[in-house]
């Protein structure tokens, strides 16, 4: 299974760099939704503006798609300053990250994305970074080792995780700012079909725009990876994305009214079939549908639950009643009740 790339899946495919890039809002203004976590931003690149002083430390948590990198592009651009990006696994060890902290100008904005990944070692030397912009040089070695402190530039850190929980708290405690990415709503979602589609030069109507927002997870990734395939249909049909060719591409990638697809549905008639509707544990789960734990965890649950068609408890994963509907089963109502 695993080597089949989901259309509905949230990471970013192959050879979606490109494209993500030019469809990318550039400023603030152009960033759709995420109210709160805008007006908050506003405020404090503003105010760092006035006082002519670097951005403090920013963490981005949430799940794949949503705007994390988009975001820093954002922030560098609106700062006004240049923007240099890795990532949590690439820095491994402490010189690498000392050769791009020394070559920052200042006011920089540092983006390390999946920064939940890193080396613990690499970790801890970016602590005084952080703190006093300075960096901890060990010469030498044994007793006679001497530390000595090498003064950075003063840089913006930005850090971007889908796992909030796997950070460690002296890391977190270090961002000045720290936000969650929500899920887009359907009108925002609405928004960015449209946006996109105008870029992209597609004419579409706006019942077709609301079938895709609603199949596409609540994630901008995902609406303008649907948009694309979509168009292909309606090239074919003769231009103009209707309600009607969304409808009828979305059927044949098999992205269902919910944004389900094949495998979800599966996963929900395994547990209705086999096992009753639950509890069934995660690692069950995961034999009966030929996957890993982890995957089944991190790639497959979250959604479902999202979208409340299963639901956790302490004894294990049920179907809720929306999942039992969603495949067109009967729920037996009193089990359920108990269980939540
Ligand atoms: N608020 C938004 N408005 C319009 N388009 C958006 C918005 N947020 C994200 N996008 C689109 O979604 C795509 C994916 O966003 P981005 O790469 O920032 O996600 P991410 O959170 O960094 O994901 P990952 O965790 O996989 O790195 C972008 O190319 C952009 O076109
Ligand atoms: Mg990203």
């Amino acid at each position: 299974m695993e080597e089949l790339e989901r259309i509905v899946e949230s990471s970013k495919l192959k050879e979606e760099d490109r494209i993500e890039n030019s469809l990318r809002p550039q400023s603030l203004s152009d960033f759709i939704g995420q109210g709160k976590l805008k007006n908050n931003l506003k405020v404090f690149i503003e105010a760092a503006k006035n006082r002519k002083e670097s951005l403090d430390h920013c963490l981005f948590y949430a799940p794949p798609g949503l705007g994390k990198t988009t975001l820093s592009h954002i922030i560098a651009k609106e700062m006004g300053t240049n923007l240099r990006m890795t990532s949590g696994p690439v820095l491994e060890r402490v010189g690498d990250l000392a050769a791009i902290l020394t070559n920052l100008s200042e006011g920089d904005v540092f983006f390390i994305d999946e920064i939940h990944r890193m080396n613990h070692l690499v970790e801890e030397s970016l602590y005084p970074a952080m703190e006093d912009f300075e960096l901890d040089i060990i010469i030498g070695q044994g007793p006679s080792a001497k530390t000595i402190k090498l003064p950075i530039p003063r840089f913006t850190l930005i850090g971007a995780t889908t796992r909030a929980g796997l950070l460690s708290n002296p890391l977190r405690d270090r961002f000045g700012i720290v936000e969650h990415l929500e899920f887009y709503n359907l009108q925002d979602l609405i928004l960015i079909v449209n946006r996109s589609a105008s870029i992209m030069n597609i004419e579409i109507d706006q019942n077709a725009s609301e079938e895709i927002a609603r199949r596409s997870r609540g994630t901008p990734r995902i609406v303008n990876r649907l948009l694309k395939r979509v168009r292909d249909f309606a090239q074919i049909k003769g231009g103009k994305i209707t309600k009607d060719i969304a409808q009828i591409a979305l059927n044949a990638l098999s992205v269902d009214i919910a944004g389900l697809d094949k495998m979800d549905r599966l996963i929900l008639s395994t547990l209705v079939d086999k096992f009753g509707g639950g509890p069934v544990g995660v690692d069950t789960i995961a034999v009966a549908m030929c996957e890993e734990p982890d995957t089944i965890t991190d790639v497959y649950e979250p959604y479902l639950i999202q979208s409340g068609f299963i639901a956790r408890t302490p004894r294990g994963r049920i179907v809720t009643e929306a999942g039992y509907k969603h495949i067109g089963k009967e729920p037996f109502k009193n089990l359920q009740k108990e269980l939540l």
